[in-house]
């Protein structure tokens, strides 16, 4: 089993804004779910709700929310409560962490990936994405390689791949 963590990001750190992604991508969408396919997912409460009802489940997926209400339960979601109750429903499966800020906080020690869009806009945001140590963590490549993917939107982005490297 491998942990990772997805999210996409501004440059300025913004995750989110009222409960939702502050951007429209379906470049990102779509890698995002290459990515995900045939895994497990785990999520907080609160982007489960920001989930359009008609994409949750997200499907080919194991729908892992991460809750501290032990009566909460959804079609097609599993409720977990603490880090381990999660790894124990996952098996041998590779889980990916897919935010937001609470539930990355709570995993990023245990993940050995990070796959992070940025996506080249300003915008004002509630919801940020947690600071990667540099001494810890490192970009091992970049698509495209320098600079940035143009959208059908005219948004930049680009997808960066980091890996965890302990100091030792
Ligand atoms: N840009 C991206 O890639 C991306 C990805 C995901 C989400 N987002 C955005 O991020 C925002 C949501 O992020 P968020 O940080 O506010 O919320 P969140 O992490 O999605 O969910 C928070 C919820 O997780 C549960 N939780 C938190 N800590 C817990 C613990 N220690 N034990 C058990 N359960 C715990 C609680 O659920 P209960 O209240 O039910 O107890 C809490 O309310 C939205 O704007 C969303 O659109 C962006």
């Amino acid at each position: 089993m491998s942990i990772g963590a997805i999210w996409a990001q501004t440059p300025g750190a913004v995750i989110g804004r009222d409960g939702a992604m502050p951007w429209r991508l379906p470049e990102d969408l779509r890698r995002f779910a290459s990515i995900t396919a045939g895994h497990a997912v785990v999520m907080g409460r609160r982007t489960w709700d920001s989930l359009p009802s008609g994409f949750r489940p997200l499907p080919g997926r194991l729908n892992l929310v991460q809750t501290r209400q032990t009566d909460w339960s959804a079609p097609g979601a599993k409720a977990v409560f603490t880090v381990d109750d999660a790894v124990a429903r996952v098996g041998g499966r590779d889980l990916w962490v897919i935010g937001g800020r609470a539930v990355f906080d709570l995993w990023l020690e245990r993940a050995v990936r990070v796959e992070m869009t940025v996506v080249d806009l300003e915008v004002p945001g509630d919801t940020f994405a947690p600071t990667l140590d540099p001494s810890m963590w490192q970009v091992v490549s970049s698509d495209p390689p320098g600079g940035w993917h143009t959208a059908a939107n005219g948004t930049r982005y680009r997808f960066d791949s980091l890996r965890r490297h302990d100091p030792v």
